[in-house]
């Protein structure tokens, strides 16, 4: 009997339980083995199990002490299997767009269905594109309607104040037809409050083709605040001033908030502005090297952050700039 049990202990210490399937098929397998070599001692006389009780429970300590181990390791194994689920996502929020880059994309979707081409301008601008050919000469007033931020003393580099800059270096190095956008920022030497900061976002667009008339100008842009702010929405055009456009007009929709009845977001007027434009100012074209006999063009302007503030119903444009992540988590 001696040998017998040394040679199931043999066996069993090179058992290898890597698995629930196989500590199951262990537990049975020396169930009954041992269930055997009980049924063996109990017939031996009574000396003999003197002498062999030992070796019997020598067996059974072995084949519970087995037994507990490797349950204890599978265990283990599958909760560390647990922590390391690859199918969780590594983060417990999704991440999300800045609400002015969500509405750069609403508008290059808009302005691209519409057939326009998306331009990269320049922040550092020179006095040419952002001001002499945009027909806004030293000394004219329209100058003192954009605190500008410059490099040289001689003013001749400086930030752009506005996108209207990358309408002057298209056209002056493309062939006509022309239909672009382009969106960038901008720079101003103004007072930081909750309605200007001294760097923001434009949104510029413009068409340059023969006999485009502000009735191709006014088409292009009904489509295009409707779409941005919905089909209902009511648009006013006002007659304005822009060096560079010729007519000028300036562009109001009604409330968002009030509906048009007036409230404190868009003075009790009822109206929000919203851009600028008109047709493009034949100085203009012909500071470009455009024959002014044979084409004509559109152009508008107009701040997105302005556009965010409406469409987000958010009152103090500083915060578009300032990267708290508590604000920014509310556009998920
Ligand atoms: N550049 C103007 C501004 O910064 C906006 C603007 C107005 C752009 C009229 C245009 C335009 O193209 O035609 O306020």
């Amino acid at each position: 009997m001696k040998e017998k049990i040394n040679n199931i202990i043999t066996i069993l210490q090179k058992e290898n339980i890597t698995s629930i399937e196989a500590l199951q098929k262990f537990k049975c397998k020396y169930t009954s083995i041992l269930s055997d070599i009980i049924s063996d001692f109990k017939i031996l006389p009574l000396e003999k199990k003197k002498e062999y009780g030992q070796y019997v429970n020598e067996l059974k300590t072995l084949i519970d002490s087995t037994y507990k181990n490797a349950d204890k390791a599978l265990k283990k194994i599958k909760n560390n299997n647990q922590y390391i689920d690859h199918s969780l996502p590594i983060y417990s929020h999704i991440g999300n767009r800045h609400p002015i880059s969500t509405l750069k994309q609403k508008l290059i979707n808009i302005f691209s269905y519409l057939g326009f081409t998306m331009l990269e301008g320049q922040e550092i601008e020179d006095d040419w594109h952002n001001f002499t050919a945009l027909n806004i000469p030293y000394d004219h007033p329209a100058r003192d309607m954009q605190d500008t931020f410059f490099f040289t003393q001689d003013h001749n580099y400086l930030l752009r104040t506005h996108t209207s800059s990358v309408q002057i270096r298209t056209l002056e190095t493309n062939k006509i037809p022309l239909r672009c956008f382009s969106i960038g920022k901008v720079y101003r030497n103004e007072t930081i409050s909750a309605r200007s900061n001294c760097f923001f976002h434009q949104v510029e667009c413009f068409c340059v083709d023969e006999n485009v008339s502000f009735q191709d100008f006014k088409f292009i842009l009904f489509t295009f605040l409707r779409k941005l702010f919905g089909e209902k929405t009511k648009i006013n055009i006002r007659s304005s001033f822009f060096p560079f456009t010729s007519p000028s007009i300036e562009v109001d929709i009604e409330c968002l908030i009030c509906k048009g009845k007036g409230c404190s977001i868009c003075k009790h007027s009822g109206w929000l502005e919203i851009l600028g434009g008109g047709l493009i100012h034949e100085q203009v074209l012909k500071n470009c090297g455009i024959n002014i006999n044979k084409y004509s063009g559109y152009a508008m302007g107009g701040g997105l952050e302005r556009i965010a503030l409406l469409l987000y119903r958010i009152d103090d444009l500083r915060l578009f700039a300032e990267n708290n992540i508590r604000f920014l988590r509310q556009f998920a």
